[in-house]
């Protein structure tokens, strides 16, 4: 049985350790996402996507088959979290219209949105091959991670 608490735990004590003395946010993020990967089991696709101050998104540090470079806030579902600034969870892609499908493996997904002090400094963007693999749990400690932003 999987314990997501004990998991996460430990990946962020790890994550907080790593980029105690980083800045760059490229740097940190690319590190966020590679210990996120590799010791979250059911993530399959992990990355960031940057805002780049003109309603779009632009590809950033990721882990896991190739992904669209570009996606406009008004389109998809890192769209969505960039426009609204909320927290999306999608228990089952197939069962969105605006879902935009990188992967025809992904089954669930979770993205939050970034801020910095300059403000939203894009997405954190995680793909699942299994339906209904994010619940609050999982809200709960990606919040947390992606406060580390400064
Ligand atoms: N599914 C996302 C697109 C990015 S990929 O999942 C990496 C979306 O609908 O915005």
């Amino acid at each position: 049985m999987l314990n997501k608490d004990q998991l996460y735990m430990d990946t962020i004590k790890r994550i907080k350790t790593l980029i105690s003395q980083e800045s760059d946010h490229i740097a940190v993020m690319a590190t966020i996402v590679c210990e996120l990967h590799h010791n979250i089991p059911y993530f399959d696709w992990t990355g960031f996507y940057r805002n780049n101050g003109r309603e779009e998104l632009i590809i950033g540090p990721y882990q896991g088959t190739l992904a669209c470079l570009r996606i406009p806030f008004s389109q998809g579902v890192c769209g969505k979290a960039a426009r609204t600034l909320k927290c999306q969870i999608v228990p089952d892609v197939n069962k969105i219209e605006d879902h935009i499908a990188c992967s025809a493996t992904t089954r669930s997904e979770i993205v939050l949105p970034v801020y910095a002090t300059a403000g939203l400094l894009g997405v954190l963007d995680i793909d699942s091959n299994i339906e209904n693999a994010f619940d609050s749990t999982d809200q709960k400690y990606l919040e947390e991670i992606v406060q580390i932003f400064k």
